[in-house]
């Protein structure tokens, strides 16, 4: 990666963008030409979900294929949560956005003249473009890379946002709710600064982590969707979080996913003691049924005969094909002792996508002046309540570019920042008790992992919900009293949003798309967002 830092003062900015993945990056090269952009990242700027995505980015490209049919299929995963007019709109815009991906240099892999497009479940189509295994690899360099070339781009890493600053803050209080920035603690020197702007945007990704077990990166801790509620905008599906079917079971690899795309090019489920294969029994699509179909028959496959892992296998394609297709994947796992050209893969499912968010409009608005966000942080209305592969980053890319382009159509009618305090530390100690945080942060993981996973029932919801106000309290306490630390933040939002799941499950009585729960197992006739106001 080259050099992405720039030395001007990052602190004032017309448009302040946390977070550097898809969704921020996007945003910064839109707004770049007329205004002045900072952009934070927590940690450095690539250590997003974007570089880790893999499988690609679905867009109609393929011969006898139609934006309706790319539209249907986003509908029928979301099992009639999805706001058509979203849907239309993104996919519509998808063939445009992977155009401008190609300017920026990313390399996508071609067949003849043509792009190469793999399957995965839900598809009817070949739809996905992709960098063999690695597109979010590629895509996250090629957005950097432009961004840092921008004389009008801050990109400013290891500062970790902690609360939006809003009319609240300001030194003449005001109660209009127009967000003006962020505070956020600088992870090198410990200081809490103040980045103010005319217009924010919360780019800051999915909460996986809230998770024992998930794809997500370290970071993935629902940052923007805890400060978004915590600043007073409505927040919505929490319930819906989806699972990968196919994450590498590995003692010490925790979090490798196997992507679809092997079971797009022909990989089959297998039992490991059996050797059955069993997806084509459960349903006509086989391995490239929807993802939360996959996911609850490898669960169940997994709990009913008590095994660690499944298998996934793609070793009966020819061996160069397989090493052709996933680089990635066959580096990996070679140096793990699995040569995936004759072995099968032992995969679990993890965590993997948060499909519910912040509530925002078609053009990125939260319900807050001043306030815009997207990409995985987001309930846009385009996943409803599961997300079809490779939808993610092409929702990145037209929210981020929406958002952009509302900014710039209203910047006259957006007023100037007005003078805002700085943080205040002055009841506050350093802590003598980290010890709370790290007991804390497993304990939420585990639970939600346990009580709020694949499979749910109200008795075990409402176990979860009780942890949570307990150890609310004592977050608080400790919040109250201590200097913050990047550990505390992310602590403190992971239980927020741990909460924000567990409410909004515990509000849907009925199992539709990614929530399942025996005391509900039926589907009610009329599809209903969950919609908690703050
Ligand atoms: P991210 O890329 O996650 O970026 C979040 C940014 O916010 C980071 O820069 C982070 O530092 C910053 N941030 C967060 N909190 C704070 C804070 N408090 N202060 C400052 N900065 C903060 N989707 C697809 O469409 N196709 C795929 O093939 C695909 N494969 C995937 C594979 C894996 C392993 C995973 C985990 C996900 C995959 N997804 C895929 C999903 C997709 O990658 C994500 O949905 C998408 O990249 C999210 O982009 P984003 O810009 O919203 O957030
Ligand atoms: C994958 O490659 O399987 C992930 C695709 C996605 O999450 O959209």
């Amino acid at each position: 990666m080259p050099d992405l830092h720039k030395s001007s003062d990052p602190h004032l900015s017309d448009v302040l963008i946390v977070g550097s993945g898809a969704a921020g990056l996007t945003a910064a090269l839109n707004l770049a030409g007329r205004f002045r952009v900072t952009v934070l990242a927590k940690g450095g700027l690539d250590e997003g979900a974007t570089a880790w995505a893999q499988g690609g980015i679905a867009a109609v490209l393929e011969e006898g294929d139609t934006f309706e049919q790319h539209i249907e299929d986003t509908m029928i995963a979301g099992a009639g949560l999805n706001d058509r007019g979203v849907v239309e709109m993104v996919v519509e815009r998808a063939p445009a956005a992977i155009h401008r991906l190609e300017a920026l240099g990313v390399p996508f892999a071609t067949e003849g003249s043509a792009l190469h497009l793999t399957r995965e479940g839900g598809h009817s189509h070949r739809r996905i473009v992709h960098v063999a295994d690695a597109t979010g690899w590629a895509v996250q360099e090629a957005l950097l890379r432009a961004a840092a070339a921008h004389p009008n781009i801050r990109l400013v890493p290891d500062q970790v946002a902690i609360d939006l600053a809003t009319s609240r803050h300001e030194e003449r209080y005001s109660g209009a709710g127009n967000v003006w920035g962020v505070y956020a603690v600088d992870r090198t020197s410990g200081h809490v600064g103040l980045f103010t702007a005319r217009a924010t945007i919360l780019a800051t990704g999915g909460a996986g982590r809230t998770y024992l077990f998930s794809t997500a990166p370290r970071g993935a801790t629902g940052d923007g969707i805890a400060m978004a509620w915590r600043a007073g905008c409505r927040v919505s599906n929490m319930e819906f979080m989806q699972f990968h079917p196919t994450c590498l079971y590995n003692l010490d690899v925790k979090n490798f996913l196997i992507t679809e795309a092997v079971r797009g090019e022909g990989g089959w489920l297998l039992n490991p003691r059996t050797g059955h294969r069993y997806m084509p029994d459960l349903d006509p699509r086989a391995e490239l049924a929807p993802r939360d179909i996959v996911a609850r028959a490898n669960d169940a496959e997994i709990k009913r005969d008590g095994l660690d892992y499944v298998h996934l296998d793609i070793s009966h394609q020819p061996p160069e094909f397989v090493r052709g297709h996933f680089p990635t994947i066959y580096e990996k796992l070679l140096g793990l002792g699995i040569d995936i050209t004759r072995q099968p893969i032992p995969v679990v499912p993890a965590q993997h996508y948060t499909c519910g968010g912040i509530v925002v409009d078609r053009d990125g608005r939260t319900d807050l002046p001043g306030l815009y966000a997207a990409g995985e942080c987001t309930q846009s209305g385009l996943h409803g309540a599961n997300r079809l592969a490779s939808n993610s980053l092409l929702e990145c890319f037209v929210f981020g570019d929406a958002a952009a382009a509302h900014i710039a159509a209203q910047w006259d009618a957006l007023p100037p920042v007005p003078a805002i305090r700085g943080w205040d530390e002055s009841r506050v100690a350093d802590s003598d008790e980290e010890v709370v945080i790290k007991q804390n942060w497993t304990e939420i993981r585990r639970f939600m992992w346990n009580y709020v996973g694949i499979v749910r029932t109200t008795k075990r919801l409402e176990r979860a919900r009780t942890r949570i106000r307990m150890m609310t309290e004592e977050v608080a306490d400790y919040y109250g009293q201590f200097r913050v630390t990047p550990d505390l933040i992310e602590l403190r939002n992971l239980l927020q949003t741990a909460d924000l799941i567990v409410r909004s499950a515990l509000h849907r009585h009925e199992s539709r798309g990614l929530h399942y729960t025996l005391d509900y197992p039926e589907t009610l006739p009329v599809a209903v967002d969950t919609v908690l106001v703050p």
